[in-house]
């Protein structure tokens, strides 16, 4: 049996088990947050939808620094058994994206982060998330194109994550098409980049613990591959600098 990446069936990733590990790897990214909420205007009346809230970093981020009502959805017991620990204020509940346990018309802002590539499906998601949000509610989906993906540092290493990616990570205008088709209007993209970033040792330590759920993706000796050169880079010293890139996904509920 070949030792390389099978890049067949590579969707599904075991958040029960990466929840073990997530926060250790993972915070919220309140400039991510920060390009999201300042689209949309939000009162105390507000609420808000975080769809596939995994740990609810970006939930309870979005909760302390607005006065909405903030509501995360998750289909993995294990990332929301770990978002219930620190996040006791926020409704969290256990339910797919393809079918929200929210009445219509309720939500002013829907948003998801780090999600849309694990659908296997994203036009069921993304009727429900019309059918929720209130008119002139929005919706906003935080992903990357595949020109962003090239980008990563991590596909410098593990050159074959970015193959996956690309077949797991939707083309962006495929995505905006889905939008349209669910009749939302105002559909925009919006590429954003943040500054470069010298990466320091927990870059290392995030990819020891496999903590990009492409590495779970990739066969054992491209992995020790990938990680034998990242040592080798960091032992010599080598400056590793990456600007994260993402792109913002919009679509608004007219009336
Ligand atoms: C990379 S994590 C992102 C978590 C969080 N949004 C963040 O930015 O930290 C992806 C999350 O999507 C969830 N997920 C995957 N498919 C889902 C689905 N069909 N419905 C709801 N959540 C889903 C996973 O369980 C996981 O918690």
């Amino acid at each position: 049996m070949s030792r390389r990446t099978d890049l067949t069936g590579t969707k599904n990733v075991d958040y029960d088990k990466v929840a073990k590990v997530y926060d250790q790897v993972r915070t919220s990214d309140p400039k991510m947050m920060h390009q999201i909420l300042r689209e949309v205007p939000l009162g105390r009346n507000s609420i808000i939808l975080d769809i596939g809230c995994g740990t609810a970093n970006n939930t309870l981020l979005v909760s302390r620094t607005t006065h909405a009502r903030v509501v995360g959805i998750d289909l993995s017991s294990g990332m929301l058994h770990e978002a219930k620990k620190k996040a006791s204020e926020i409704h969290l509940a256990y339910a797919s994206a393809n079918h929200l346990p929210f009445g219509n018309v309720t939500f002013d802002l829907v948003f998801m982060t780090e999600v849309l590539h694990h659908l296997a499906d994203v036009p069921p998601m993304i009727n429900e998330t019309f059918r929720v949000l209130r008119a002139s509610g929005e919706f906003c989906i935080a992903t990357q194109s595949h020109e962003q993906i090239d980008h990563r540092m991590t596909t410098r290493f593990f050159p074959v994550t970015a193959k996956i990616d690309k077949g797991r990570y939707p083309d962006i205008e495929v995505a905006k098409k889905h939008l349209r088709a669910a009749g939302f209007t105002n559909v925009r993209s919006k590429p954003f980049t943040f500054a470069r970033i010298p990466l320091g040792d927990e870059y290392l330590e995030t990819v020891e613990k496999k903590g990009y759920s492409m590495l779970h993706k990739i066969s054992e000796a491209d992995y020790q591959e990938g990680l034998k050169e990242l040592r080798a880079a960091y032992a010599a010293g080598d400056r590793l600098e990456y600007a994260p890139g993402y792109t913002f996904i919009w679509g608004s509920k007219s009336t």
